[in-house]
């Protein structure tokens, strides 16, 4: 079976490089059997009227969803559309009863889903196809038709796609001009990671500070090696000489924007509108690349570009279509059987983040100390070493709070023996284990804490506690990012999840927002 079939992209990375290359191939040979009227475009049809495509656009959308939609009419799929209007979620259903209930009225199911919530599709992945698969029914995929300013990754593939066929599907190296709102743009943060398919990549990025990339971001394409420049308008970019041959525009996205910026949008919009003066500046080569749509007032690109060779914004937007046939078809499992590169896979998560260190020979003094001795029981030790006692008496609390701690007990502040640096203790007389979710959840609040096993006031067992891979399913936590499907604004039953991205950094599984380990905490206080 095709390794395609019920997958679900919500981000670029869901496909590795090779898939993306596979499908930018497949793309190729659509568009040319198409061009030339050739009965090879058979060959790519699903031809399943037991398939359906849901677009469900809870944003305004004209190419997304048209060119999903003719593409979907391509497969001779059922094709069922709805959005705020005249559906229930005017009476306030959640996304995911709504979609729970739609997967179970085609045997294969496609979900095209635009939405302002950043995520939705990662955790209907997770829910839905759960679901599904309880109920004897096929995981249906889910399609990231654009979610707020998240990503757009298939916006991203049609305009990978578009480059290669300009560079001749050369991929030694690219020199990209990213224009405009690269703030709030969702298309230029798919770049991050979709420009990765070329070797070498050089980036401008022109935006006035108000609106640039954000740094983490940067941060990423910095990691990826590819090569970065600033520029706070087109002005002053073509006022140096290295400028690229391919520039990719986005619109100002107005609503977005707080008032204070939207105060400011004439300014904004002026730095990075291409005027007619800047013409002779850029050479014949030059090709502006747009995902639009482009405001009929104050584009960016305005309309006497239109009939110029640098006009590379078209043919991007009618590429959109054929990109799009190959996602269905591959997501039905049409397509992809003779697929032999690296699949991408979901990460998977280590518990190394659990270190034995070894039984003591005799009690610690310290655990007499203020508190009563312990003989047999567990001792939290080590909590929030260094830090105040304030900061100390926070991480105790929430330990308490978190684990249910509610025994005979005691707790204190002290400072360490060995250092004089304060920390925090627990001891727990008469507990003799903690479970495997306890353990997590304690690695989790204080990272760096040792668990000790006291039998006959000895220490029998002592675990070294890491910050863990992977912090889910605790109450306290929330992603900071209002947007974020998980946000319990949006009242979805989402379990808040965070991976650890390096030491003391961690993003949401859902809306990729970066956290440091104490913003995770930050709604409980
Ligand atoms: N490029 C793009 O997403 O356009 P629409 O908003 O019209 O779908």
């Amino acid at each position: 079976m095709s390794s395609f079939r019920g997958r679900t992209i919500q981000v670029v990375n869901d496909f590795s490089i090779d898939e993306q290359l596979y499908l930018y191939e497949q793309t190729r040979r659509l568009k040319r059997a198409m061009r030339a009227n050739s009965s090879e475009v058979q060959s790519f049809r699903v031809q399943d009227p037991e398939l359906g495509v849901y677009l469900i656009f809870l944003e305004d959308s004209t190419r997304t969803r048209e060119s999903f939609r003719n593409a979907a009419k391509f497969h001779r799929a059922k094709v069922n559309e709805f959005g705020l209007a005249g559906s229930s979620f005017a009476k306030s259903e959640s996304i995911t009863d709504t979609v729970k209930m739609l997967a179970g009225y085609s045997r294969d199911s496609v979900f095209v889903m635009r939405t302002p919530q950043e995520g939705t599709c990662r955790w209907l992945e997770d829910t839905v196809g759960g679901y599904c698969e309880s109920h004897g029914m096929r995981r249906p995929a889910f399609i990231n038709a654009g979610d707020g300013r998240h990503e757009h990754p298939t916006q991203e593939f049609l305009d990978e796609y578009s480059f290669l066929e300009r560079l001749n599907w050369d991929r030694s190296h690219i020199h990209l001009a990213l224009v405009g709102d690269l703030l709030h743009g969702r298309t230029v943060h798919s770049k991050v990671n979709g420009l990765r398919l070329f070797h070498e990549v050089e980036i401008d990025l022109v935006a006035p500070r108000d609106i640039s990339m954000p740094a983490h971001y940067t941060r990423q394409m910095e990691y990826h090696g590819y090569k970065l420049r600033w520029f706070e308008s087109i002005e002053e970019y073509l006022g140096q000489h290295h400028v690229a041959p391919l520039w990719y525009f986005t619109r100002l996205q107005l609503e977005r924007m707080g008032e204070k910026l939207r105060d400011r949008a004439a300014a904004l919009r002026a730095a990075v509108t291409f005027r007619r003066e800047f013409l002779p500046r850029v050479s014949q080569q030059t090709r502006f690349f747009h995902p639009l749509p482009r405001h009929r007032e104050t584009p960016v690109i305005p309309p006497f570009l239109d009939g110029l060779a640098v006009n590379a914004w078209d043919e991007q937007a009618v590429n959109g279509y054929y990109t799009r046939i190959i996602e269905i078809a591959l997501l039905a499992g049409c397509l992809g059987d003779d697929f032999t590169g690296t699949v991408q896979t979901p990460p998977e998560f280590s518990d190394d983040f659990v270190e034995e260190t070894g039984p003591g020979t005799r009690a610690k003094g310290e655990y007499k100390v203020g508190i009563k001795p312990v003989s047999n029981g567990i001792v939290i030790d080590h909590i929030a070493t260094g830090q105040q006692p304030e900061a100390i008496w926070n991480q105790v609390n929430k330990i308490r709070k978190t684990l249910g701690l509610n025994c005979v007990s005691s707790h204190g502040v002290f400072a360490s023996e060995q250092t004089g640096r304060y920390k925090g203790i627990i001891s727990l007389p008469g507990i003799t284990q903690f479970d495997e979710r306890l353990i997590k959840m304690l690695g989790a609040i204080a990272p760096g804490c040792t668990l000790n096993l006291i039998t006959e006031q000895q220490v029998r067992r002592k675990y070294r506690l890491r910050m863990p891979p992977r912090v889910y399913n605790l109450e306290e936590i929330c992603c900071r990012n209002p947007d974020c499907i998980s946000h319990p604004q949006h009242a979805e039953p989402v379990i808040a999840e965070f991976y650890r991205s390096s030491e003391e950094d961690f993003v949401c599984r859902y809306c990729e927002t970066p956290h440091t380990f104490h913003e995770i905490w930050a709604q409980s206080g």
